[in-house]
């Protein structure tokens, strides 16, 4: 008995295989039973005929409704009107529990209703495909960093201070002898690790406190971080660039079904090419001061709306650069042509989706840093080591941090970050 998988069924043409899964729907018209199997990997109708399987199958069969547990042992057929183009002619096999009342049903549920069983909606078509994408976006992700010679170096996620500013962090008692926050990046390690390895990035669960209740905000989300010493921001920007267009291309050949479940616009995806425009902070401000009905102040951080404004205007992600160092984090490097500027990038996505990526050149410079560390009122004591970088084979390095779910989300193409992670974690949701 060969025992596969529906991922498979290509390789069992007319061949007897057996399938172990769930019944995800199922259809009887008198002598016949229709039951739509999925087993993780995929969804194949099998069809049973009263005539050609056990009795006692036929009839476990009849009562068998969503998410029953099966086996079914028959025979592979080639049906191009069938979805995968396979159908299974079933010989025999095995009900393994009866399930009557499945709480999520084909029909439409609110998205709270989904959310509070999150631990079952994983096994409906839609988010299996968007976690399969997901799934797709890491591996292409780490096989593009091994390919071009990153080492991965993780950093840790118990931190004693803050990266990216002090509004949203998780505390943490430490064995109540101090607190600890959990990470908000990687980052800081990541230009210790890349002093030691060149060339590195860390992949992990971040979090942050944020209050804010948007289709792009998770409270722990995944960042990849690559960091690169003797890098400047044009090389990472062209690193962010090639990153992109690698992923893309990675999950429209390995991921065509997921896509197709999704009805993903499949065009939108296609012009992910390369050649990201690039547009400076006071470029953009131009523009958004010029634009009916944007809300931007001059010298402010850019909000959603305005980053969709900008990213309307492209077809491909468009990169906004050199922004006010006050809206900026505190590594960031001064623009030696203008010391009120950073070097800095934000890599906005089309399509509405907002930031994908964000990084800079990091300030090399000890003094420079110190008064930046001062200025920002962060615990100087606590930094001693991330100073130490610059004291000893101080270089120009650079790096960024991609946000896993919002790109997962806009190659998905949904609406809301939270069905990019198996189990999100937002404001007012902890739970299951
Ligand atoms: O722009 P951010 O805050 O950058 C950093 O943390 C840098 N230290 C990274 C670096 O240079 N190594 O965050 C990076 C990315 C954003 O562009 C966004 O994609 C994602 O992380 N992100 C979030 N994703 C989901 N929910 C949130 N609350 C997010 N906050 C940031
Ligand atoms: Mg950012």
């Amino acid at each position: 008995m060969t025992i596969t998988t529906i991922e498979r069924l290509g390789q069992h043409v007319d061949q007897t295989i057996t399938l172990q899964g769930w019944v995800y729907n199922r259809t009887s018209k008198g002598k016949l039973h229709f039951v739509m199997m999925r087993d993780g990997t995929g969804f194949v109708q099998c069809v049973l005929f009263k005539k050609d399987v056990p009795e006692e199958l036929f009839e476990a069969i009849a009562n068998a409704g969503q998410e029953s547990s099966l086996v079914l042992t028959g025979e592979v057929k080639v049906d191009d009107r069938a979805p995968g183009g396979f159908e299974i002619k079933v010989r025999d096999g095995k009900v393994l529990q009866v399930v009557d009342e499945y709480p999520i049903s084909p029909k439409e549920h609110g998205p709270d209703f989904l959310l509070s069983r999150r631990h079952l909606w994983l096994r409906s078509r839609r988010q299996w495909a968007i976690l399969r994408i997901r799934d797709a976006v890491i591996t292409s992700i780490r096989n593009y960093f091994d390919e071009q010679g990153f080492v991965c170096v993780d950093s840790p996620i118990l931190t004693p201070s803050a990266c990216e500013g002090t509004s949203n962090l998780f505390e943490v008692d430490y064995f109540g002898e101090e607190k600890a926050y959990l990470t908000q990046s990687g980052q800081l390690y990541a230009e210790a690790t890349a002093a030691a390895f060149g060339k590195v990035y860390c992949f992990g669960p971040t979090f942050r406190a944020e209050k804010s209740k948007t289709r792009r905000h998770l409270t722990e989300f995944w960042m990849l971080e690559p960091e690169v010493a003797f890098a400047d921001l044009e090389d990472v920007m062209q690193l962010g660039e090639d990153l992109i267009v690698r992923i893309v291309q990675d999950v429209m050949r390995r991921r065509a079904p997921e896509l197709e479940t999704l009805e993903r616009d499949l065009t939108m995806l296609e012009r992910i090419k390369g050649g990201f425009p690039r547009v400076t902070y006071d470029e953009a401000s131009k523009i958004l001061l010029e634009h009916p009905g944007s809300e931007f102040v001059a010298g402010d951080d850019f909000g959603a709306p305005d980053e969709s404004i900008l990213s309307a205007m492209h077809d491909q992600p468009v990169y906004i650069t050199h922004y006010p160092k006050s809206v900026k984090s505190f590594y960031m490097k001064e623009d030696p042509t203008n010391p009120t500027n950073v070097l800095c990038m934000d890599l906005i996505a089309p399509e509405g989706v907002g930031e994908i990526i964000g990084g800079s050149q990091r300030e090399e410079n000890i003094d420079i840093l110190e008064e930046a560390i001062k200025k920002h009122e962060l615990p100087m004591d606590d930094f001693g080591w991330y100073t130490d970088l610059r004291k000893f084979g101080s270089v120009p390095h650079s790096g960024f941090g991609l946000g896993l779910e919002r790109v997962v989300g806009w190659i998905a193409g949904i609406e809301h970050v939270r069905e990019a992670a198996p189990f999100p974690r937002m404001m007012s949701r902890i739970r299951p």
